[in-house]
């Protein structure tokens, strides 16, 4: 066990492994299976299933057990009890939209990688004293976008990033065509009416044309 909490080989296996990571935000446990199964039909088998719905950690159950082909994620994780709810439920890595000392003492105690989100050079400074190297950066669109990563790549030329907030198909190698993103993360792939809707092959559509995708 390391001392950051943060796994970098496992993290950069799962981020490395397909161009955008659907970031879920879903309803009903029921839809976790097929959902998740869609996705992973169309290329994206490693999914991050957001702690902001009542079903999430259900959902999380579900999809982990029930569908091998799946990588299954949690995100949204804000303190070391929803770390430690995820990771009992199956998560396979943890995604924080920010970094604290309650959540790096959580990662350090468990094997399951964490993604922590950082925006400022202060917090890219702090996250990469503890070891982290590899960041979430949300909300892209509304922070700065890929301008901004772009100007942080020079300074903080070992820190790499996923992006998520505000990517969609048409600004998603806006970002991917930088030096210092591995992957993006984002709802489009899994819209909420499509879900609703149960438009399994539709959605598995979507996550085929983002799996192919230029990195
Ligand atoms: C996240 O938590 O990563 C974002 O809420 C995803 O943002 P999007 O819905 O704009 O893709």
């Amino acid at each position: 066990m390391t001392a950051t909490g943060q796994r970098t080989d496992k993290l950069l296996a799962i981020m490395e492994s397909q161009p955008v990571i659907p970031v879920l935000k879903i309803d009903r446990v029921a839809d976790a299976v097929p959902l998740a199964r869609a996705l992973a039909r169309g290329g994206l088998p490693a999914i991050e299933i957001t702690l902001r719905t009542p079903a999430a950690l259900d959902a999380i159950r579900a999809a982990s057990s029930e569908v091998p082909e799946a990588l299954v994620g949690a995100g949204t994780i804000l303190n070391p009890e929803q770390f430690a709810q995820a990771e009992a439920a199956g998560a396979r890595f943890i995604v924080s939209p920010g970094l604290t000392p309650a959540l790096i003492e959580a990662a350090s105690k468990s094997d399951v990688p964490l993604l922590p989100g950082a925006i400022t050079p202060g917090e890219l400074m702090a996250a990469a004293d503890r070891g982290y190297s590899l960041l979430k950066f949300f909300p892209a669109e509304q922070a700065g976008g890929a301008a901004f990563l772009k100007s942080l790549s020079s300074p903080f030329a070992g820190i790499r990033f996923c992006p998520t907030g505000g990517v969609g198909e048409k600004n998603a190698t806006d970002y991917l065509s930088l030096p210092n993103v591995v992957c993006v993360g984002g709802s489009w792939v899994a819209p909420d009416a499509l879900v609703a809707a149960g438009k399994w092959d539709e959605i598995e559509a979507l996550a085929k044309a983002a799996s192919t995708l230029k990195r």
